[in-house]
């Protein structure tokens, strides 16, 4: 019996039941790019995913596997990102009631579009602990089943998934590079590499200013990070019981990266590869890109790799680009 959350059958079999719901999202690659690396890049477009980024995965995964009854109660989570939007879109997809607990403090952006799938807002206050009874409370007025960011099984299959249209659509890769937030995409991408032939590599890319996991891989416990600083929004949060034990024994490495390196190599997935990714999805490439990268990839012989960018969300005002006349 593996001690882990899902194993390269689970991930298969979220495959195969998300697949009609989900993009097959393209994979680029950029000459350019690859001689500033100094590695051969290819970059796994999850930011052309349905709403945006990789979370429509792990969420249908999850909702298609609630059972008829206990479905047409309905769906709730709390957050005030992709998971947010990739819950509502999921649950209209199977025909039931979302609900979606917003901090007031939310962008409107995310709240519009969250709606715009035709979920119901609840706000509350912009305090963890606020959003977690919010969340309690509508599940237990509506019978609705709460849907995890990241800490379930089927949602770290559902991520798991982005690993095996990877191997697919690159041969021969030797890493798999990835951001690190709660770990459902990361600990899915590992579950599915440790038993996929060849020896694939997974590495995270985690903002200096949320590195928990870093610290905790470090140190081997899990380590809180009180009060995150990062303009990677989707990275702020700590590792849960189901993915710190992933992270621990089977990514390989994590290499932390400052806001300034993501706001860099974002402007190169902008205007290299002419694709507009969010800072979170931004964090991988930043990595690769870090002397730390090349140290802790010398030994392994890793020269091709996929980086998944995540998503690619952003709240954009074109006005602001316009210079002051
Ligand atoms: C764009 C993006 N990238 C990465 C992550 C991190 O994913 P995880 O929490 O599964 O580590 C998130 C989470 O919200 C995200 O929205």
């Amino acid at each position: 019996m593996t001690p882990y959350a899902a194993t390269l059958d689970t991930i298969r079999a979220a495959h195969e039941r998300i697949a009609p719901h989900i993009h097959r999202t393209p994979v680029l690659h950029s000459t350019a790019l690859d001689a500033l690396a100094g590695f051969e890049l290819f970059f796994k477009c999850e930011n052309l995913q349905r709403v945006g980024a990789f979370k429509i995965r792990g969420a249908t995964n999850a909702i298609l596997q609630l059972d008829e009854k206990i479905a047409q109660a309905g769906v709730v989570t709390h957050s005030s990102g992709n998971h947010a939007q990739a819950v509502a879109l999921a649950a209209r997809d199977r025909g039931i009631p979302a609900h979606v607990v917003m901090p007031t403090n939310a962008p409107r952006a995310k709240r519009e579009a969250t709606a715009g799938y035709g979920a119901r807002i609840h706000p509350c206050e912009p305090t963890y602990e606020a959003r977690m009874a919010t969340c309690l409370d509508v599940a237990r007025q509506t019978g609705a089943t709460i849907i995890p960011p990241f800490d379930h099984a089927h949602i770290i299959a559902g991520q798991g998934t982005v690993a095996l249209e990877c191997v697919d659509q690159v041969d021969g890769l030797d890493a798999i590079v990835a951001p690190i937030g709660g770990g459902g995409l990361i600990s899915g991408i590992a579950l599915a590499a440790r038993e996929l032939p060849g020896s694939i590599r997974v590495i995270g890319g985690e903002p200096s200013g949320a590195d928990d996991a870093a610290r905790s891989k470090a140190s081997g416990e899990l380590v809180g990070m009180p009060k995150p600083r990062t303009i990677a929004d989707g990275l702020r949060t700590g590792l849960g019981e189901l993915t710190w034990p992933v992270v621990r024994d089977l990514v390989d490495s994590i290499v932390t990266v400052t806001d300034e390196d993501i706001l860099n190599a974002m402007q190169l997935v902008w205007t290299r590869l002419n694709i507009v990714v969010e800072p979170s999805a931004a964090t991988p490439f930043a990595a690769v890109l870090s002397p730390a990268f090349t140290r802790a990839v010398a030994s392994q012989g890793v020269r091709r790799m996929a980086v998944v960018l995540t998503g690619g969300n952003l709240d954009l005002d074109v006005r602001d680009l316009v210079p002051a006349v």
